[in-house]
């Protein structure tokens, strides 16, 4: 498959956008004109050729970029990343999953040699080689969780399952929306949801919570979870607000098509052989008002979730200061007739 890696910037210039192929495989998580939480979890199963779901882990045109994005918040902030000493044999398993995978699906970019337990990975896109015994940490140059987290797209978090409940107790963390992984780390389930509002008052976090511990062992599942972002920034961190934060009292109908993005996070949850551990991605996809209209159903659509969005989760995802001004953007695109697309 030829994967063609575009030069761009997460931060300072924002020079990231989408080719038009990016849009059109756009994960748009609508598949009705309302939204609230729900227990939206299904099997990960193969989606169409050249879609995000495609394969289990997807990798597109912002990988090289991403990944160096990912290395320059890891610099300037070591606690991105954090593993509690007991997740040494579920770190080996996301290494062996995620090494698996890439080199399955992405042969032309990613190889994996095995000689009994000692494998050489070849990463091209990134230009990385190692040869390293599997298991042994000291043959590689930093944790194997650490070091295939940075060479994968998205948000990795390694829970550990005990006490009929599963713990955080590892996390490579750089695009996340406004959440700590230094903070929750080693909290449990109940614990790191507490901040969502409404999803425990519907027993959305019992029932999900409940269907996680029963994942089984090949039978990865996934869902969609949204929000939206100023400017096609990946580290919207709690540690970082003061750099992203204000952008919120900047945004008028002239700049929003460009500034307001559409933010979907594709998650997927395996379960993991020999830890018995269950590995989260969380995978971010960012599309512009401008680039999202390039569907006008999904403008249309888009306009009437926003519009009618319950108050207690503009609030908790942070879109209350333009969260009128995206409405009306939006509205050129709604003429007020039945949409009946899916997604
Ligand atoms: C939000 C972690 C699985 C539903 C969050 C947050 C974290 C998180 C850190 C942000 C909380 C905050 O504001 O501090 C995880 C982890 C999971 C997981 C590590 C792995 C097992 C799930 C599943 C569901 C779910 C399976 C299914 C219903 C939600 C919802 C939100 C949320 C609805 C609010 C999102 C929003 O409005 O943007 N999760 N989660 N989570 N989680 Fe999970």
């Amino acid at each position: 498959m030829g994967l063609a890696f575009k030069e761009e910037t997460f931060r300072d210039d924002y020079t990231y956008r989408n080719s038009l192929d990016a849009i059109r495989r756009f994960p748009f998580p609508f598949p009705e004109d309302k939204y609230m939480y729900s227990v939206n979890i299904e099997p990960h199963v193969k989606g169409k050729p050249g879609s995000v779901l495609e394969f289990p882990l997807d990798i597109d045109e912002h990988y090289v970029s991403e990944c160096r994005d990912k290395a320059i918040t890891l610099a300037r902030d070591p606690g991105r990343y954090a593993s509690l000493p007991h997740m040494m044999d579920a770190q080996w398993d996301v290494l062996e999953l995620i090494m698996e995978s890439l080199s399955r699906d992405y042969p032309e970019q990613f190889k994996l040699t095995k000689d009994g337990n000692r494998w050489t990975w070849q990463n091209l896109p990134l230009g990385i080689e190692n040869t390293f015994t599997f298991g042994d940490r000291s043959s590689l140059p930093m944790e194997p969780f650490e070091y295939v987290g940075r060479q994968i797209q998205g948000d990795w978090v390694i829970l550990d399952q005990r006490e009929g409940t599963l713990f955080a107790d590892a996390g490579i963390v750089t695009s996340q929306a406004d959440w700590s992984l230094a903070f929750d780390v080693g909290m449990s389930w109940h614990q790191w949801h507490a901040p969502v509002p409404r999803a425990t008052e519907i027993g959305v976090m019992d029932r999900a919570l409940k269907f996680m511990m029963n994942l089984q062992l090949g039978e990865p599942v996934r869902r969609l979870n949204w929000t939206m972002t100023l400017n096609p920034r990946l580290d919207t961190s709690p540690e970082n607000y003061p750099l992203w934060g204000p952008d919120r009292n900047h945004i008028t109908l002239d700049n929003a098509g460009d500034r307001v993005h559409l933010r979907v996070e594709l998650q997927t949850l395996f379960r993991l052989p020999r830890s018995n551990g269950i590995v989260f991605s969380i995978r971010c996809y960012l599309i512009s008002l401008n680039e999202l209209a390039t569907y006008p159903r999904w403008a249309k659509r888009f306009h009437r979730i926003l519009k009618d969005l319950h108050p207690d989760l503009l609030e908790y995802k942070g879109l209350t200061k333009f969260h009128a001004t995206a409405v009306e953007w939006l509205s050129r695109y709604d003429d007020g007739a039945p949409l009946d697309i899916g997604t």
